[in-house]
């Protein structure tokens, strides 16, 4: 595996090919990571991996600044799980003096994670774009975990024109159930033990009558953000967030079609 940090070092590394699969990353890799690149080299002759902790789509610098960094620990495993080449930019590299040009996805970036996270789905789809055209890939990997993220992407390449297929990877979760996240660290054990409840009223919400209430039901007294169902052409996801101690959590199963 290649690590290379300027635009021009990627466009050289892939002059000629065109089965390249790319997948989006802000590094602190665990497992879910791993689903993505396993996927995509599946399905790819060359991965791209991109590690950038992009400053545009975070609101709030406490955030943006406990981000887990630990470069050499995700290329390796990154090299490990079949990764060809990774593309790691300094901020000037994305974002150069003079940047001036955002990528605004209407109602697919609203309700949900677009009202708690105000400008986050203009980062993300952003830098998404600007992914896109630095490693023009044939397909592009997201985890299922970032529903709303798939909504928003699928809309910017569809409304665009953009020449690649997205492809979503089910979320992966750990042994007891809670879907994987950099930002689990930050629970304690009674935290964590609290934190079930959202993976299990989802669970317990596929097959009800009504999905809603029925995960509002399961919630075990956390107080969630939102319980919503998203449509994602034309399968139906019931999204969920709530707040856990200092970690927001976000989860959600699919009740109805194919991500695919
Ligand atoms: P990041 O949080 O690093 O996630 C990178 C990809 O991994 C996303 O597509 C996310 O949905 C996926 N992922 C995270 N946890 C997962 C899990 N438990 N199971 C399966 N997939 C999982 O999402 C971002 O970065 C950024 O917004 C990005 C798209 C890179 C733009 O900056």
């Amino acid at each position: 595996m290649r690590v290379v940090r300027t635009v021009a070092d990627v466009r050289a590394a892939l002059d000629g090919r065109d089965d390249v699969g790319l997948v989006p990353t802000m590094g602190a890799y665990h497992t879910g990571h791993e689903a993505l690149f396993h996927t995509a080299r599946v399905e790819s002759d060359f991965v791209v991996a991109s590690l950038f902790v992009n400053p545009a789509q975070f609101g709030d610098e406490a955030d943006l600044a406990a981000y887990p960094r630990d470069e050499a620990r995700d290329a390796a495993i990154a090299e490990a799980a079949g990764v060809d080449l990774l593309f790691a930019p300094s901020l000037e590299e994305m974002y150069p003096a003079g940047f001036q040009t955002w990528v605004e996805v209407e109602d697919a970036a609203r309700g949900l994670e677009g009202d708690a996270r105000p400008g986050h789905f203009r980062g993300v789809a952003t830098v998404c774009l600007k992914l896109f055209a630095i490693v023009r890939p044939q397909r592009a990997y997201f985890g299922q975990k970032d529903a709303q993220q798939v909504a928003v992407i699928r809309r910017m390449v569809r409304d665009l024109e953009l020449d690649l297929a997205i492809r979503v990877v089910p979320t992966v979760r750990d042994a007891d159930g809670l879907a994987l996240s950099s930002r689990n660290a930050r629970l304690s054990p009674a935290e964590r033990k609290r934190a079930l409840a959202l993976p299990r009223a989802l669970a317990a919400a596929v097959g009800a009558a009504d999905p809603v209430a029925a995960a509002h039901a399961g919630l075990n007294g956390l107080h969630p953000d939102y319980v919503e169902l998203l449509d994602l052409d034309g399968a139906t996801v019931l999204a969920a967030a709530a707040r856990v101690g200092p970690v927001r959590l976000i989860d959600n199963v699919l009740l109805k079609g194919s991500l695919q």
